[in-house]
């Protein structure tokens, strides 16, 4: 969703905060925009497009603000990008989240004769807070918050002041401390070259900073609060591309190790944690997206591994799910980022039904880790890709490696997916890579692809559509094989692209018989399998991973996608309309 950068210190902070913002375009890419004070006076840049394309930042002063928006109300145009301001020029804000109230005070607002220059809710902030600041800067940004409902991050800048303001309420931000110099930042990347001393704001919490400290309060009570400051260990240089000419190739050949790194986990934890399911009154794994998939996944994983039925519901739905929780119902969430807003919801309405909430996430000290009672960190490496590829197949193993514990049987799941992830190492070679962008090459002007999956590889026939989807902007839909003859079948005519996935399973039969009704509609049959099969126009081969073929299967569609996307002139690492972090309801 969109990012932000704020720094206070003794350089020069465009040049920061033009470099640091790139790192965070992953969240939100449609526009940019930069403000700094100099000499008591605000100086704004804003511009609609991609930050990555910009080369110079002429604005002078040693504190300023940042973001890159992902639009959410008010259209993309350089009006609506932030910074925005009050009718004085005196207050500067950025935001990410909604304000959820701001139809009324914007009216409001009107009423008493501020003038908007924005279509956006964000603005709303920036008057709110022109009209108290006759109370000091501080008093006015938390008297105009308690009027703002909705989850936020936000930071502001007083012209002739020389501190920033940040303060969250269900979006991230977090505080590098530097020396002579502090950041606010929405994610760790933007400020790691410079300082690895981080610390995590919590909610309702407000950091001030200056060039030589960082002061805390809760804004609801007024206490200051103390904070740990947290080195982070992971190398900057994992948040780059390296000589991968993008972020998702690199992330999907990461997936050698990955894998490896998300089962290397303390077993005492994980057999804890599955003993827990067995004993729990209904598990529900919730998620969005990818995570969301995953989730299926975990339903069908259990089902067959640990003969347990667990529940799957989309985060945006759960609330609906409330009148089924108890104390004893456990809730697991699956989450890259951590920090998805509709999942957020989820555990605030199981936390108020006492439910216990165990997370499987990927970035360490994201506000799902931190509202856990437990958190398994899937250790991915940071992912920026909008489309997800590595943490998707390490949440795939983590769910693999519960269920086996869940059925006594933690050791034999530990050796299948060391097994598993020995042979994906095998798979991602360059020959590999070669034979799917052949395939990719002759897709790539299809209007409709459709995959098929029974069993295990359902959950991945609906992953391999979002994949195709979000990174090559075709038409993909994905199905159980049964589902095929009760309507989508209607849409496959002579050479319609139709992906199988297949695995050496009790359900291989059936899944074949599928693909055969579609190509006897004249389908063209794309089968991802470990073995061949007369009726394949295309095979790609995959190793036989047994209960762990979701993982194998959806890499060759990762890799599908990416190609499909690099031969429609896409950029595979920023989904057209997507975000990564989708911090908004
Ligand atoms: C967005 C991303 C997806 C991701 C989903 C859930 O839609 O584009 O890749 O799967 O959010 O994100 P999470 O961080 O909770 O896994």
């Amino acid at each position: 969703m969109c990012g932000i950068i704020g720094y206070v210190g003794d350089k020069e902070a465009a040049p920061i905060l033009l470099e640091s913002l790139k790192k965070l375009e992953y969240r939100g890419y449609d526009s940019f925009g930069f403000a700094t004070l100099y000499e008591g006076n605000i100086c704004v840049h804003k511009d609609v497009g991609r930050i990555s394309e910009h080369k110079n930042l002429n604005l002078p002063g040693k504190i300023g603000i940042s973001h890159s928006r992902w639009a959410t109300h008010g259209g993309v145009t350089k009006e609506n990008s932030h910074p925005h301001m009050d009718c004085k020029n005196q207050i500067v804000v950025v935001h990410n989240g909604i304000v959820e109230n701001y139809q009324e005070l914007k009216k409001e607002l009107l009423g008493r004769g501020h003038k908007f220059r924005s279509q956006t809710d964000t603005e709303v902030i920036a008057h709110l807070i022109e009209e108290d600041l006759g109370s000091g800067f501080e008093a006015a940004v938390k008297k105009a918050l308690s009027r703002i409902e909705g989850r936020y991050a936000l930071v502001v800048m007083e012209k002739g002041s020389d501190e920033l303001i940040a303060v969250r309420r269900g979006s991230p931000l977090i505080i590098g401390a530097g020396e002579h110099e502090n950041f606010v930042a929405s994610d760790i990347p933007a400020f790691l070259e410079r300082t690895r001393n981080v610390m995590y704001l919590d909610d309702n919490e407000m950091a001030v900073l200056t060039r030589t400290g960082v002061r805390f309060c809760n804004i609801q009570t007024g206490e200051e609060t103390k904070k740990r400051i947290i080195r982070i260990e992971w190398d900057a240089e994992q948040a780059k591309k390296g000589d991968y000419p993008h972020f998702m190739l690199k992330e999907i050949m990461e997936q050698k190790e990955t894998i490896m790194r998300a089962i290397n986990q303390d077993e005492r934890e994980i057999q804890n944690i599955a003993d827990e399911i067995n004993k729990a009154f209904g598990t529900f794994f919730v998620g969005c997206g990818t995570a969301g998939k995953v989730c299926l996944a975990g339903e069908y994983i259990f089902s067959k591994v640990a003969k347990k039925h667990v529940n799957f519901v989309v985060g945006s739905e759960f609330p609906n799910y409330h009148h089924f929780l108890k104390p004893r119902t456990l809730m697991i969430t699956i989450s890259q980022s951590g920090e998805t807003a509709d999942v957020l919801e989820a555990v605030e309405v199981a936390k108020k039904e006492g439910v216990k909430v165990i997370s499987l996430v990927n970035v360490m000290g994201s506000t799902l880790d931190r509202v856990s009672d437990h958190t398994f960190l899937i250790n991915a490496g940071p992912e920026k890709a909008v489309a997800s590829t590595k943490a998707t197949t390490a949440q795939l193993a983590l769910v693999t490696l519960l269920a086996y514990a869940s059925a006594g049987k933690l050791e034999e799941g530990k050796r299948l997916l060391m097994e598993t992830a020995s042979a994906v190492n095998d798979m991602l070679n360059p020959r590999y890579e070669a034979h799917i962008k052949k395939l990719a090459e002759k897709l790539k002007d299809e209007p409709n692809i459709y995959i098929i999956g029974r069993s295990l590889n359902f959950p991945i026939a609906l992953e391999s559509a979002i994949k195709i989807q979000e990174v090559s902007r075709i038409h993909a839909e994905g199905f159980a094989g049964g589902e095929l003859k009760h309507g989508p079948l209607a849409l496959i005519h002579n050479g319609t692209p139709c992906i199988a996935l297949i695995a050496n399973d009790e359900v291989k039969k059936d899944v074949i018989s599928n693909a055969m009704e579609a190509k006897a509609r004249g389908a063209y049959i794309i089968g991802i399998s470990p073995e061949s099969n007369e009726i394949f126009d295309y095979w790609i081969k995959v190793p036989d991973a047994g209960n762990a073929s979701p993982i194998v299967n959806i890499i060759p569609v990762q890799i599908l996608a990416y190609h499909l996307g690099v031969l429609k002139g896409l950029d595979p690492d920023y989904c057209v309309n997507l975000a990564k972090s989708v911090t908004v309801k």
